[in-house]
């Protein structure tokens, strides 16, 4: 009788009830927040993750799953980012789409010590961004990260934050790190002692209790960021207080891929053990379109793993999604509050999307209309001064001025006859479709 292969698991159909009702809930909310699905083949050349991953990153020295075939050297993918910015530049989707806001789901393989939330296939749940270096949209994925996990129900995360840097600070880090490390190396487990000479920087992130002693007496700080990258980090945190996202900031959080550049998380679970207590992890890699022959473009994104979900879920919800309502704001004080007006129109089940390239009005409107928005908001700076915001229906044409206070319980008013069903003759609601 055959078995199945260690580390893999078949998910059988009470099982897949549940995984059906996380990737509806996940369609709706990415859809909310304007994103769209990519599903990239699960065979990649080996190199694509050697080169984004980096030689020394433990997926690419002894996970992946390669597989030979005469000259050529293929692996399943261990990682969805690599495959997605790959079939971003390959497809010219900067060309066509401009900022792309991708998301997927699917098997991914490693070859790991199988235990029991380490398994050798298990499953993304993952969104890209690609197109935009904005500290706003790091604010937008990290706050979708966690209303993700808000509508499966699953609550006593905690969501851990950090900045890297750009390529130049993350290499002062990591000889700041070589040079203090040094000293200490007979302190450090075999695994560290080896990473050491290949990527101090992953010492950092080491469960192992002597490595954490080690490593908490070193007082890394922020003090390798520069200006710049110091500034894209405060507004990121700014931001996320905004919005209420609760996140606790940890110099220790590295993360192990070589694409990673400054703002970086992780979403970490109690039940899940210590050894394995990620539920998901994502960061921005702003040099990766590049070096994957693309035209230089800031990106960033997270993956889930679903299995880990499952582990930690509770009852699942269930709610409904709305028309396209795209947001324009003029000047950074807009900006913030409209930050505010996304969050809450989402709330309410509305999809909303805003300008994250610096458009002109003209040009967001064009992109509105290429979205086929169904109304836009536009708050600039009179609007803010009389706390009203501009609504206009794309299909009418019409155009007013609305409080802020009640532009959610009007947009939802105006959708309500198209989105009820129709019960019986003669109601209220039939009615006012007429
Ligand atoms: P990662 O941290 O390697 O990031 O994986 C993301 C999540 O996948 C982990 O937090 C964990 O929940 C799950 N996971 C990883 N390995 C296993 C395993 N062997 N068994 C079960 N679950 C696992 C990435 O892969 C990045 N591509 C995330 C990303 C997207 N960064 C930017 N965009």
């Amino acid at each position: 009788m055959f078995k199945r292969i260690a580390g893999t698991k078949d998910i059988l159909p009470q099982e897949t009830d549940f995984w059906l009702k996380i990737e509806k809930i996940s369609r709706r909310v990415f859809s909310l927040y304007n994103y769209r699905q990519i599903r990239p083949p699960l065979i990649e050349e080996a190199a694509l993750f050697n080169r984004s991953l980096g030689e020394s990153a433990e997926i690419v020295q002894k996970q992946m799953f390669l597989i030979r075939n005469n000259s050529e050297l293929y692996a399943l993918r261990p990682e969805g980012t690599a495959s997605v910015v790959r079939a971003y530049v390959e497809n010219n989707l900067e060309k066509k789409d401009g900022l792309v806001k991708l998301y997927y789901t699917g098997p991914m393989f490693r070859l790991e010590r199988p235990q029991k939330a380490r398994l050798r296939q298990f499953h993304h749940l993952g969104c890209e961004v690609i197109g935009a270096y904005q500290p706003y949209i790091d604010i937008e994925v990290i706050s979708l990260a966690d209303r993700l996990l808000k509508d499966f129900g699953i609550g006593g995360y905690k969501v851990r934050l950090n900045s890297l840097g750009c390529a130049k600070d993350k290499s002062n880090l990591s000889s700041i790190l070589y040079d203090k490390l040094k000293i200490k190396l007979n302190e450090l487990c075999s695994d560290c002692q080896a990473r050491f000479e290949r990527n101090s920087l992953r010492i950092l992130d080491c469960k192992n209790e002597s490595c954490q002693v080690v490593v908490q007496g070193l007082e890394i700080g922020n003090g390798h960021l520069c200006q710049e990258c110091r500034i894209h980090f405060e507004q990121v945190k700014q931001g996320l207080t905004l919005l209420g996202v609760d996140y606790s900031c940890s110099e220790y959080l590295v993360r192990g891929l070589d694409y990673y550049t400054r703002t970086v998380f992780e979403f970490t679970h109690p039940d899940l053990g210590r050894q394995q207590d990620a539920l998901g992890a994502g960061g921005r890699y702003d040099n990766l379109v590049g070096d994957l022959g693309g035209n230089a473009a800031g990106a960033i994104g997270f993956a889930f793993g679903m299995e880990r979900l499952l582990m930690v879920s509770g009852p699942l919800p269930t709610a409904q999604s709305n028309d396209l309502v795209y947001l324009i704001t003029m000047g950074e004080a807009a900006r913030k509050t409209g930050i505010t007006i996304l969050r809450d129109l989402r709330q309410a089940g509305i999809s909303a999307d805003t300008d994250y390239e610096n458009r002109s009005l003209k040009g967001a409107m064009r992109r509105a209309n290429d979205l086929g928005a169904a109304s836009v908001l536009i708050l600039g700076d009179n609007e803010l001064q009389n706390k009203s915001i501009t609504l206009k229906d794309l299909t009418t044409g019409n155009q007013r001025e609305v409080a802020i206070s009640t532009v959610v319980q009007e947009l939802l008013i105006n959708r309500e006859p198209r989105t009820l069903p129709i019960r019986k003759a003669g109601t209220d609601h039939e009615s006012r479709i007429k």
